[in-house]
């Protein structure tokens, strides 16, 4: 099969593109495109079909017409495909890596070390395939009840801009695991991996119709997909308003919806905490991929006693962390991953001056390309956790260092957000690293540790941060439904003792 992407790493640009439908590759309908730009220049890599509510539809249509057959295929068969697909992945991982890079601004070294990974998660969900199913009932009288555990049909993944295959890859593919059909809306950022993606699903051998792919906006191809009936489970990852706006559509032709709207993570320090590890943490939390995480670690509770020790080493880590390209072999932190992402982060470190103070950073890194959206990391301290730089979702890898001194206050004040996704403990203690760990109200904990996503342990949020759970065995329940089956063993209705004829 002709490889339709052509990546061409010198000139950086991708060349024109078709999105996936039926398993045909397609123009929109209305034959219009849109520029993919790379992030560390600014320049256009690739024109986009900018697909809309007719694309949409054929999608929508084409993935229908296939969901019986594919939730009737063997689940060995059906897992078969994923571990090809997840070793083609492998093949072709540095040719994915770069056009991660190019198109999302995930410095090279970085997305190298994602794509790498990525086949695990389409091995562990091909193996849910053969491993869930319903249960047995035990129920009075002389019968067999059970439950079935069944696809949805048709399933929408709307992707973020973030992490575009990762996210594409950990709903898809327990969703086709189970027997699901699929349509996915890219980011209209970052359209170019999961076109790529598409076209190792095809070389796989997953039948036309299965796995269908439409590029374009928001509003224009995003809403027509979560708004139509025949759509009967909506997988979101992105923003509170627009995960909200979401729910609304699918609460319509009520179809099941899984929410992942990012956060505001609490990184909370105690006083006998080990401080390197500590100051690396936060480090990571903050300027992983330029702060655009969902779990960013962007609240740091800092023990009073041991401030002044803690921000003296993370300003000196901080100079270390050198800002810049993403084919730079140097580069710790690329940019951000537009021109909106650029002024929104912006506008927020303006506001941080007026509520806070600036401890370090809070401008353009030196020596970095002009048309490239780049930002400091920036470090404010005197932060209230009443201020907006603690509590609103900035994106971008800006530190809200809030001190603290008593722990039942420390608590109160780590709950009191409208976002639950995830906190982080450095605490040698473990007494009170675990009471911290029960006591907050968020999805997930990690104590002494980073955050590292795996496919194996549940992924989600309390409060705005969202609903349902993303990878574990939890996902399952985000893929199918129940059926409830009871079957009378008696051979006729009245030979049992049990029946009385009584109406309902
Ligand atoms: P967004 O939530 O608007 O976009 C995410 C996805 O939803 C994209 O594929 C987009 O095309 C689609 N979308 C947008 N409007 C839609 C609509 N009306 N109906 C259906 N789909 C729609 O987020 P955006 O504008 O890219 O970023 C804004 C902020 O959202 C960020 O600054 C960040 O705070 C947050 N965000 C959080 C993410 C996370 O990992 N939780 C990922 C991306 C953004
Ligand atoms: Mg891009």
């Amino acid at each position: 099969m002709p490889q339709l992407l052509t990546v061409d790493t010198d000139a950086r640009t991708v060349g024109n593109v078709q999105m996936f439908v039926g398993g045909e590759w397609v123009a929109a309908a209305s034959g219009e495109t849109f520029a993919a730009v790379d992030p560390s220049t600014g320049e256009t890599i690739a024109q986009v079909p900018r697909g809309g509510e007719a694309d949409i539809d054929r999608a929508v249509a084409a993935a229908k017409a296939m969901a019986v057959e594919w939730q009737f295929t063997d689940a060995v068969a059906r897992a078969a495909l994923l571990r090809t697909l997840g070793g083609l992945i492998a093949a072709n991982a540095e040719e994915l890596a770069h056009l991660e890079a190019m198109d999302s601004g995930h410095y090279l070294a970085k997305a190298r070390e994602l794509i790498g990974a990525l086949p695990l998660w389409l091995d562990y969900f091909a193996g849910l395939a053969d491993k869930v199913g319903g249960r047995t009932i035990e129920v009075p009288g002389n019968k067999l009840d059970f439950t079935l555990l069944e696809p949805l049909g048709v399933t929408a993944h709307i992707v973020p801009w973030n992490y575009p295959l990762l996210i594409l890859a950990r709903s898809t593919a327990p969703a086709l695991a189970l027997g699901n059909t699929c349509v996915i809306k890219p980011a209209e950022q970052t359209s170019l991996s999961t076109l790529r993606y598409a076209e190792l699903v095809q070389e796989a051998g997953f039948p036309d119709g299965v796995f269908n792919v439409v590029t374009g906006f928001g509003p224009e191809a995003g809403a027509p997909l979560a708004a139509h009936p025949d759509v009967m489970g909506i997988t979101f990852t992105g923003s509170v308003e627009t995960g909200k706006a979401v729910a609304k559509l699918a609460a319509d032709h009520v179809a099941q919806v899984n929410l992942e709207l990012g956060g505001k993570s609490p990184m909370i320090i105690f006083p006998d905490a080990e401080l390197d590890d500590a100051v690396e943490a936060t480090v990571q939390g903050f300027c992983s991929h330029a702060g655009q995480v969902c779990v960013a670690g962007s609240r740091l509770f800092l023990h009073s006693d041991i401030q002044d020790a803690f921000l003296e080493k993370l300003v000196e880590r901080l100079k270390t962390a050198a800002v810049g390209d993403i084919y730079d072999d140097s580069t710790q932190m690329g940019p951000l991953v537009s021109e909106e992402a650029l002024e929104r982060v912006t506008k927020y470190i303006e506001i941080g001056k007026l509520e806070a103070n600036l401890l370090y950073g809070g401008g353009k890194p030196q020596g970095t390309a002009d048309g490239g959206y780049y930002v400091e990391p920036t470090v404010f301290t005197d932060v209230s956790n009443t201020d907006r730089i603690a509590q609103e979702e900035i994106f971008g890898p800006v530190l809200s260092v809030i001190p603290w001194s008593d722990e039942g206050d420390l608590l109160t004040q780590c709950n009191d957000s409208d976002f639950g996704l995830f906190a982080v403990v450095f605490c040698q203690n473990i007494t009170k690293a675990l009471n911290m760990a029960k006591r907050l109200q968020v999805g997930g904990v990690m104590i002494n540790d980073w955050f590292g996503e795996l496919p194996m342990s549940p992924h989600g949020g309390y409060k705005q941060s969202g609903t349902g759970r993303e990878e574990g065995l939890e996902t399952v329940h985000g893929y199918t439904q129940v059926k409830h089956v009871s079957v009378n063993l008696d051979g006729s209705l009245r030979a049992g003792s049990d029946w009385s004829g009584a109406p309902l």
